[in-house]
């Protein structure tokens, strides 16, 4: 691809941390703080992803939220070999400090070398010890610019909405710094899905977050083995669109069946070419499973 075909696009984040530290709370504030005039009221539909938008010096600039608990966005889809999140924000509850899974979901970034906001979360409560939190983070080699360090940590009240404006701006200052966020919307989508069931009236639903290329109406896609047409695609509002880019996530209709998460999407020239590629992928796993039930049963023949 041509340097000159890629243009910058939203990055793409997800939130992680301990349990009950605030990690849907903070999402939920995210969200609320970024909702348009006149759509208040919360008309958003669950579909496992929003964008919302920042001035930025000077610019109006997106970032697209995934808000599937962050752990199984990183377990399940790195897994299918899928990284689907540019930068993550670690929520660290300020009176309660690193605990295990705060290591854990840091473990998770740094291995998969995605750079990490910290939000210092729950600074209202009494007890709130924010500094406490910045000097434990140093141990795991995350330290605060402000103790000479270059990881941004951002006191924010997920309660209160305190302090989720500069959160914003740490997200965004700390992708320009590290991250090269070009792809080239100029060619079909591909990308992966990120949620997908079964809805009584529409069939499968799947979330795409598209990674590269613009995703159409009409376009065919394969989906790990599930395939078809785009007959309807909608975003977190629930409002139609024809046409989303690069980072945007969008729920599609039109599936065959519904895909995993982390399976990987791809729009083809033909219809029939949707279903063969999804064919084929299917005997592979059929292949795959069998060749495994073989060797345990042979591994047994052995006991
Ligand atoms: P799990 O998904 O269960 O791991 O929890 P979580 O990390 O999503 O935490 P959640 O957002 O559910 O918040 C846990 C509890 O902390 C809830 O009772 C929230 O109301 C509370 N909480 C979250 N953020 C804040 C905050 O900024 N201040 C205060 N005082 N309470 C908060
Ligand atoms: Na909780
Ligand atoms: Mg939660």
């Amino acid at each position: 691809e041509d340097d000159e075909d890629l243009e910058i696009r939203p990055p793409v984040v997800t939130v992680m941390g301990h349990v009950d530290h605030g990690k849907t709370k903070l999402l939920d504030s995210i969200r609320n703080a970024n909702v348009v005039a006149g759509e208040a009221g919360g008309i958003t539909q669950h579909i496992g992803a929003y964008q919302v938008w920042k001035e930025h010096e000077g610019n109006e600039r997106a970032i697209t939220f995934i808000d599937t608990p962050g752990h199984e966005a990183f377990t399940a889809m790195r897994a299918r070999g899928a990284q689907v999140t540019d930068l993550a924000i670690l929520v660290v509850a300020a009176d309660d400090g690193v605990m295990p899974q705060t290591v854990e979901a840091l473990n998770h970034a740094q291995a998969a070398g995605v750079p990490i906001v910290v939000a210092v979360n729950k600074v209202d409560k009494e007890g709130a010890n924010p500094s406490k939190v910045r000097q434990q983070l140093t141990e795991f080699g995350l330290v605060a610019e402000e103790y000479g360090g270059d990881t941004l940590f951002v006191d924010v009240s997920a309660r209160n909405g305190t302090g989720i404006d500069e959160l914003m701006e740490a997200v965004l200052l700390t992708a320009d710094a590290g991250l090269d966020l070009r792809s080239n919307p100029n060619r079909d989508a591909r990308g992966v899905a990120i949620e997908a069931r079964l809805d009584k009236g529409r069939g499968a639903v799947a979330t795409v977050l598209i990674q590269t290329g613009t995703l159409r109406v009409g376009d065919s896609i394969v989906a790990g083995t599930a395939y078809g047409r785009v007959r309807a695609m909608t975003d977190e509002n629930g409002q139609a669109i024809a046409e989303a880019y690069p980072s945007r996530a969008v729920q599609v209709q039109g599936l065959s069946s519904v895909p995993r998460a982390g399976d990987t999407f791809l729009v083809t020239e033909e219809d029939r070419t949707a279903r063969q590629v999804a064919e084929k992928r299917e005997a592979a796993e059929r292949n795959a499973s069998l060749a495994k039930a073989r060797k345990r049963i042979s591994l047994e023949d052995f006991m």
